[in-house]
């Protein structure tokens, strides 16, 4: 390869969309393309492979990426939404099926699945995330690159995944998109990067720099991160893709002076190839004859961009043959679809059972709400492929479902969820008052979450909360459906709804899904992947905080308003809270509950004492004492009492689902190693250190049974 086809291969550049314009021709056949973007135009692509590899001097074929984030034509839940159902076998499953329907159009590489540990619900992207956990995003993110990559990436229907955003993105200063982190060395290794770790582990094909700067170094300058962790550490092979004109904007950064160093900064850093902008294009050659850049260097880069290409047999057929894959959104695709909104919804309130309702009982069912039947919305954020076409809306579906056994009127409320109108909320009152019950669908929209779309203040927004009001105040029993790409701060509307189902932004087949879930057909087993806060000033709040030296407890809580008049100041016996807000969320990391009622027992472990080279099974019985089947998500949290550096109160470790009949009883057990003990101390290293750890089994990072094993050095002398 000549200095300049090398290079070639480290540029991914925009396609048209539909056609090949001629500047795009000429580039591929003198081989100054390595990838493109955005074409899903499967003629297009045929014809963009078939230009790379019969009219270019060498005939490497081209990666063509896309953003298939939930879903390609057929839409499953925001990523948020999947990672509440805790299923590991249904996430992996809807990629499985997001990667055919984009495969089918000649994409061969996705900008997936996004693992930022998510901490702040302003950030618009926590929508595309796993949520704030390590552990739960690991095994998800895991499960994803499994569904898109498959056992094998050279097979038809597998594409390659990219693991993003390396690294830190989540902790965007105020939850605005694109700002600022600045995350301790500590932090950062015991909590962003573990997901990555995950999916290096799990073979994830390549990995995207973040657009954000990590303690003032731009992650797609950050040797640090792509050196020294990525491969030096972690010995990855994954080829690493900037974010969109990321290594362009590291100038705007302020970090380099213009897009020649920006181009010096990103390769020596460790970015192969250069999305959208032409740094690389237009410096690194003159970069290298200078000496500043090796050679050398621009092969190990080039050398990951085409292992990625060997590994999905593109030099062998780089050619999609539609007609050799099922159709998108095919009955089996909608199905999937349908079973992943089931299984990501979570109850949050259920007063005196008024879920699920029973139709036999209702004469007139009131449906009200913004996005009780909008096709568009249900699907969320990052759906550019998505086909609202084939969605099932919630007032269809109720529609369907009811038939004629009872009456379904349907009034908006508020013409859009941002509206601040009052104008139709009289309208909706006077069907609520005549009605047998609401079920009310209140939300965000899709635009107001995802990429740039970050909110101050993230309670219901526009005329919401008033139409609820108002709603409820005619007295008829309110469902309230919640869906949105974060979680809002509800405590101002929980006192007036008998029930909450959250729902996300569910999908193609979210409407029938919700349907089947306020009917009973089916029965809400989601838990949430992250903290609700009461109020957005809450935020950061997570559950696996740290203790403090102060921790609060419910009777060193005072709330402002029962302060005296005139109240001295005293510093001895205050602890970490909030005057307005107290300490504990809305709904906690964990939690959410089913149409029957789950008890914990009999807690145990194996061993008093575990050895670093011995594993304790720690168990209970799980009891199904309510008046339904249940599909229960059994939680296994730890703390480590004592650490070189300070630990969180609590921390996920492993997880299982367990389906019990009425009365049932299960025992569930998990194994836990020394390893599955480990942290980074204060030197940046993983250690496990002996001493006391306490162990919790529950339904919720508020769990029910808690226990107690110390950790032994068997292996000093
Ligand atoms: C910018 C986003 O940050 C990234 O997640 C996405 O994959 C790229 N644009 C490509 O669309």
């Amino acid at each position: 390869m000549t200095l300049d086809e090398k290079i070639g291969q480290l540029a991914q550049v925009n396609a048209a969309g539909g056609h090949v314009p001629d500047h795009l021709r000429d580039a591929i056949r003198e081989g100054r393309i390595g990838s493109v973007l955005n074409e899903v135009h499967v003629d297009t692509v045929n014809e963009i492979q078939r230009l790379a590899v019969h009219e270019s001097r060498l005939g490497i074929p081209l990666l063509i990426g896309r953003d298939v984030i939930h879903g390609f034509t057929t839409v499953f839940p925001i990523p948020l939404g999947q990672a509440a159902s805790w299923n590991p076998t249904l996430v992996e499953e809807g990629a499985r099926i997001a990667a055919q329907e984009a495969a089918a159009c000649g994409v061969n590489l996705t900008f997936a699945p996004m693992i930022d540990i998510s901490r702040d619900p302003r950030w618009g992207r926590v929508a595309e995330s796993l949520g704030e956990d390590p552990y739960l995003t690991g095994v998800l993110g895991a499960a994803m690159i499994r569904g898109f990559q498959g056992d094998d990436l050279a097979r038809d229907g597998s594409i390659a995944a990219c693991a993003k955003h390396f690294a830190g993105y989540g902790a965007s200063e105020s939850g605005r998109d694109y700002n600022t982190t600045n995350i301790p060395e500590n932090e950062l290794r015991n909590v962003y990067l573990p997901p990555f770790k995950a999916a290096v582990d799990a073979g994830v094909a390549s990995l995207m720099t973040s657009f954000s700067d990590l303690d003032g170094v731009p992650a797609s300058a950050n040797t640090f991160l792509l050196k020294q962790v990525l491969r030096d550490e972690w010995h990855a092979d994954a080829m690493v893709i900037s974010d969109w004109e990321s290594i362009k904007q590291l100038a705007v950064h302020g970090f380099t002076e213009n897009d020649r160093e920006s181009a010096y900064q990103a390769a020596t850093a460790g970015v192969d190839m250069e999305m959208a902008s032409t740094a690389y294009a237009d410096h690194l050659a003159s970069l290298v004859r200078e000496g500043r850049i090796s050679e050398p260097t621009v092969d190990a880069m080039v050398r990951n961009v085409l292992r990625v290409k060997f590994r999905l047999g593109l030099f062998d057929n780089a050619q999609t043959d539609a007609a050799a894959y099922a159709p998108a959104a095919n009955a089996d695709h909608l199905h999937a679809a349908y079973n992943a909104a089931v299984a990501s919804a979570v109850l949050l309130k259920n007063d005196d059972w008024a879920l699920p309702l029973h139709v036999e009982s209702l004469d007139r069912i009131a449906v009200i709400g913004p996005l009780a039947d909008d096709p568009y919305e249900q699907l969320g954020t990052w759906i550019f492929d998505g086909d609202a076409a084939h969605s099932r809306t919630i007032l269809q579906s109720i529609r369907e479902f009811v038939g004629e056994r009872a009456t379904v009127e349907f009034a908006r409320g508020v013409q859009t969820t941002r509206s601040r109108s009052h104008e139709h909320v009289a309208e909706a009152v006077a069907l609520a008052a005549r009605s047998d019950v609401v079920i009310l669908v209140l939300g965000e929209e899709a635009i107001l979450s995802g990429e740039a779309h970050c909110r101050a203040d993230i309670t219901l927004p526009g005329a919401q909360q008033g139409l609820l009001e108002a709603v409820s105040a005619t007295g008829t029993k309110v469902v309230l459906v919640l869906m949105a790409g974060r979680p809002l701060a509800l405590e101002l509307a929980v006192p007036h709804a008998s029930a909450m189902l959250y729902a996300w932004h569910p999908g193609t087949m979210g409407g029938q899904a919700i349907s089947d879930l306020l009917f009973g057909v089916v029965s809400p087993s989601g838990k949430l992947p992250v903290t609700f806060p009461r109020v957005t000033g809450q935020i950061p709040i997570y559950y696996a905080h740290k203790h403090t030296g102060k921790p609060a407890t419910a009777e060193s809580f005072i709330h402002m308003e029962d302060i005296e008049p005139r109240a001295h100041q005293v510093s001895v016996g205050n602890t970490s809270f909030h005057l307005d807000a107290g300490f504990t969320p809305l709904f906690p990391f964990g939690f959410g509950l089913s149409y029957s009622h789950v008890e914990y027992e009999h807690m145990q472990c194996s061993t008093a004492v575990l050895t670093m080279t011995g594993r304790i099974t720690i168990s209970a019985d799980v009891v199904n004492v309510g008046p339904r089947p249940v599909e229960e998500v059994v939680q296994l949290y730890v703390r480590d009492l004592v650490g070189d550096v300070t630990r969180p109160v609590k921390e996920l470790k492993a997880f299982t689902r367990v389906q019990l009949a009425r009365g049932e009883r299960r025992h569930v057990a998990f194994t836990l190693t020394a390893r599955d003990l480990a942290f980074y101390g204060r030197a940046q290293r993983l250690i496990v250190e002996p001493g006391r750890f306490h162990v919790w089994i529950g339904g919720s990072s508020n769990p029910e049974l808690r226990a107690e094993f110390t950790l032994v050095d068997d292996t000093a002398r």
